[in-house]
């Protein structure tokens, strides 16, 4: 199939630059103690590394405490992104000025896909709704060189797994998933635009250096357990918190038993666990998919690689390897497992999933069974599905619960309607939504006419089954009281036909309309397409990756979804005078406290519009009232109407906030939106990392009370000066801070602060922004 297809074409520029990291795998070692035994993860991420030497040995003690300690400057070999965080991703990458992207990128329409009829209806549909949007990424794909996977061609994970992941390359998605490629061997992190703009420009990208969690896999999975059970079970294990901090190594004999798609939806759902991402040694599974694939030749350098000698073997842990914790899964004991509701790592054995409904008073029925999505639709997964419904509809069974299926891309569409599971699945009652993402981000239209039963009101207590992998309240149909229970295709796909939550169809039977009862046997199916893959409707393949600077990149003036976006001022020639506190915070303030999510998604590509929903989650300390703040007349207004108030006037502010300051995810808007309004600094007794570190990245000035009790002696419109910032920001970091508080009735204290700033986080405030300082880099 090499030949036919356009991957093929494109091979060269989809092998990861072997012999560069082999070289710089050599330079890691001569640094290291001769004694230091690697981690796949370890080698892979190490030989992405700028300047080794750098990385490894500043604060290890000399690379002898790396894992949790070092702070790793890397060089990725590529980047993706998804359609709605790409917006913003391109706006600032394009203020840099360079006429296309330093490392190949890809860009991927999903997220913006409704799920309701069918993808005939669908999509067309959401074409329409977004074409500015759609019609901008692709003209900056364009431009920049750029491989753009327009609407309807698949799911990024989906996506970059058949076509851009390869043993030991190392890549950066500006989606919290991307860790779906580790299962053919990769390195690939989720992150922020800010972050992703980095290796767009090839400057340096900085990760603490992960801690490596080992998990070791025995035995061999059969009947209906499946790879998804394996990471619904560490979910369980692990809890939503488990894995902040660590990268999941797989190892041990159970991984030569799996499928290359079954370690990607292990690898998909570790962040679930806030793992920084999980990987997958080279395995018998990982050959034949890249040959399936269109990608023999990668397939062939790997193998020679992974038969290297161990100082050399770049794709394999080394025999000595130490992981910080080790936990092993027997495969072939496993039972397949429920997650759920409203969190993936609330988990359950299949035997004991209708006690624990009876038990907790969870809804008997369910409505609706959704199948495929980026974690689950694969060849495997759906022959194992179609091999259930071909033994319902033998018996006479209908599904009683809606039942939806969403393929990841159109190459594995393409092959499931050739191979006729797509007809079998449909002709029972399925219904095929796009290649996109549609109920899994929320872009899920519920109507009695599609479902074919009245749907659940709003606030309506209800239960879905799906084999995705997130199920936060309010995720699928915007129904906070919906819970969504995860489980793998196969198993959704045989609930559907009983439509009762506390179905097992391990032990269960049905009536069928004869009146005999009617029991599954296990799911059977195919890791790998007989006949190979099929490429399907070509109009869905990708625009080749080559810059056109003649290209002008499309956006409205008028439009309210996107707009350009403008560099931030840098820092004054001196401390900060008299900053006035816009809000203070009482309690906790997320990431979706300060930029909340659901409608205003629509906007990540316009800064000044999305501004419109800065803090509105966030209670005022003085009265308890959310998204009420006070002007120095006590006038009251919207915490955002404020802030625009004072940026019209010159009137530069800050926050003070209590622990925790921005929890929640790595949302870059949360810091963009404070510094585009006029914030200058955020006060607060602690931060979360991430975002902490996304306001440095924009330019703002991150403070921690050095007494925590000072909190206390601060209000809003009190007016707030720096003493010895601009000092410490000139030292890279070196020397005290405080903050002068000017109180209404003119007296004033010092507080004394603290501050996390690195050497380049002080040139990313200087130059207003880390953006700023990149494009005057590439300006020079
Ligand atoms: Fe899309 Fe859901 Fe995956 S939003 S990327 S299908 S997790």
């Amino acid at each position: 199939h090499e030949s036919t297809s356009a991957a093929a074409a494109d091979v060269s520029s989809r092998t990861p630059p072997y012999p560069k990291l082999l070289d710089r795998l050599s330079k890691v070692r001569r640094i290291l103690p001769s004694d230091r035994a690697l981690t796949l993860a370890e080698k892979i991420l190490y030989s992405h590394l700028d300047d080794p030497a750098e990385s490894l040995l500043t604060n290890t003690q000399n690379g002898s405490s790396i894992r949790g300690n070092a702070n790793l400057k890397l060089k990725p070999d590529r980047v993706a992104m998804q359609d709605a965080s790409a917006q913003m991703a391109l706006l600032q990458f394009m203020s840099c000025g360079l006429p296309s992207t330093a490392v190949p990128a890809s860009i991927h329409c999903d997220h913006m896909i409704v799920g309701e009829r069918g993808a005939d209806v669908d999509l067309p549909a959401s074409i329409k709704g977004n074409k500015e949007v759609f019609d901008f990424l692709e003209s900056a794909a364009k431009k920049y060189g750029i491989e753009f996977w327009p609407p309807g061609a698949g799911i990024i994970h989906q996506t970059v797994l058949e076509n851009y992941s390869a043993p030991g390359l190392m890549m950066l998605g500006t989606d919290s998933h991307t860790p779906n490629a580790g299962g053919l061997g990769a390195i690939a992190i989720g992150v922020g635009g800010a972050d992703a703009v980095d290796a767009l420009v090839d400057a340096p990208w900085e990760l603490k250096a992960p801690k490596i969690l080992g998990v070791r896999l025995e035995g061999e999975l059969s009947g209906w357990a499946s790879p998804k059970d394996v990471i619904l079970n560490l979910a369980g294990q692990l809890t939503v918190r488990g894995g902040t901090g660590f990268l999941i190594e797989y190892f041990g004999p159970g991984v030569e038993t799996l499928s290359c798609t079954g370690m990607a939806t292990i690898c998909n759902m570790g962040a679930e666990v806030g793992a920084t991402t999980s990987i997958f040694p080279l395995s018998s599974g990982h050959i034949p998919y890249l040959e399936a694939t269109h990608r023999g030749s990668i397939a062939r350098l790997a193998s020679r690689i992974s038969m290297a000698n161990e100082a050399e073997n770049l794709l394999r842990p080394d025999s000595a390897a130490e992981y910080d914790n080790v936990i092993t899964i027997n495969l072939s004991t496993l039972e397949p497992h429920i997650n759920g509701p409203f969190t993936p790592d609330l988990s359950t054995p299949l035997s004991q999933f209708s006690s624990v409904v009876e038990e907790k008073q969870w809804p008997t029925t369910f409505g609706a069974g959704l199948i495929g999505s980026c974690t689950n639709s694969s060849y495997a997964d759906m022959t194992r599905a179609e091999s259930l419904v071909k033994q319902a509809s033998a018996a006479g069974l209908k599904p009683k619960a809606a039942f939806y299926i969403t393929p990841g891309s159109e190459q594995i569409r393409g092959t499931l309607e050739r191979d006729s599971t797509l007809a079998t699945l449909s002709s029972a009652g399925g219904t095929v939504l796009a290649n996109a993402c549609g109920p899994c981000i929320g872009q899920w239209s519920r109507s009695a006419e599609a479902e074919g039963a009245d749907v659940p009101k709003k606030g309506e207590s209800n239960a879905i089954f799906s084999s995705y992998n997130r199920n936060f309240p309010g995720r699928n149909d915007g129904n906070r009281a919906t819970m969504n229970f995860l489980a793998s295709p196969e198993l959704v796909t045989a609930m559907c036909y009983a439509g009762e939550t506390t179905f097992n169809p391990m032990t269960d039977s049905i009536p069928t309309p004869s009146g005999e009862p009617f029991k599954f046997q296990p799911p059977q199916g195919q890791d790998l397409p007989a006949a190979g893959f099929a490429q399907g409707n070509p109009e869905f393949l990708p625009t080749p990756g080559i810059p056109d600077a003649n290209t002008t990149v499309q956006i409205d003036p008028q439009s309210s979804r996107l707009a350009f976006l403008e560099p931030f001022q840098p820092f004054p020639d001196s401390d900060f005078k008299d900053l006035r506190v816009l809000f203070k915070v009482k309690g906790q303030c997320t990431t979706d406290t300060i930029s909340a999510a659901g409608p205003w998604l629509k906007y990540k590509g316009h800064l000044p519009n999305i501004s419109e929903n800065t803090l509105i989650g966030a209670v005022n300390a003085a009265t308890g009232e959310t998204n009420v703040a006070h002007d120095v007349d006590g006038s009251a207004m919207t915490i955002p109407a404020l802030a625009k108030k004072w940026k019209e006037n010159g009137q530069e502010w800050i926050v003070v906030a209590e622990h925790n300051y921005g929890e929640g995810s790595a949302r870059e808007h949360a810091a963009l939106q404070p510094r585009y309004l006029g914030g200058r600094v955020i006060l607060a007794k602690s931060f979360a990392r991430i975002h902490e570190t996304n306001l440095k990245k924009q330019g703002i000035v991150p403070l921690t009370f050095a007494n925590e009790t000072d909190y206390d002696k601060i209000d809003a419109c009190d007016e707030v000066s720096t003493v010895g910032l601009y000092d410490m920001l000139k030292k890279g970091g070196q020397g005290a801070v405080e903050v002068e508080v000017k109180k209404k009735d003119g007296s004033t204290l010092r507080v004394p602060t603290k501050h996390t700033l690195s050497k380049d986080q002080c040139g990313f405030i200087i130059a207003g922004s880390a953006l700023n300082l990149l494009a005057r880099k590439v300006r020079e």
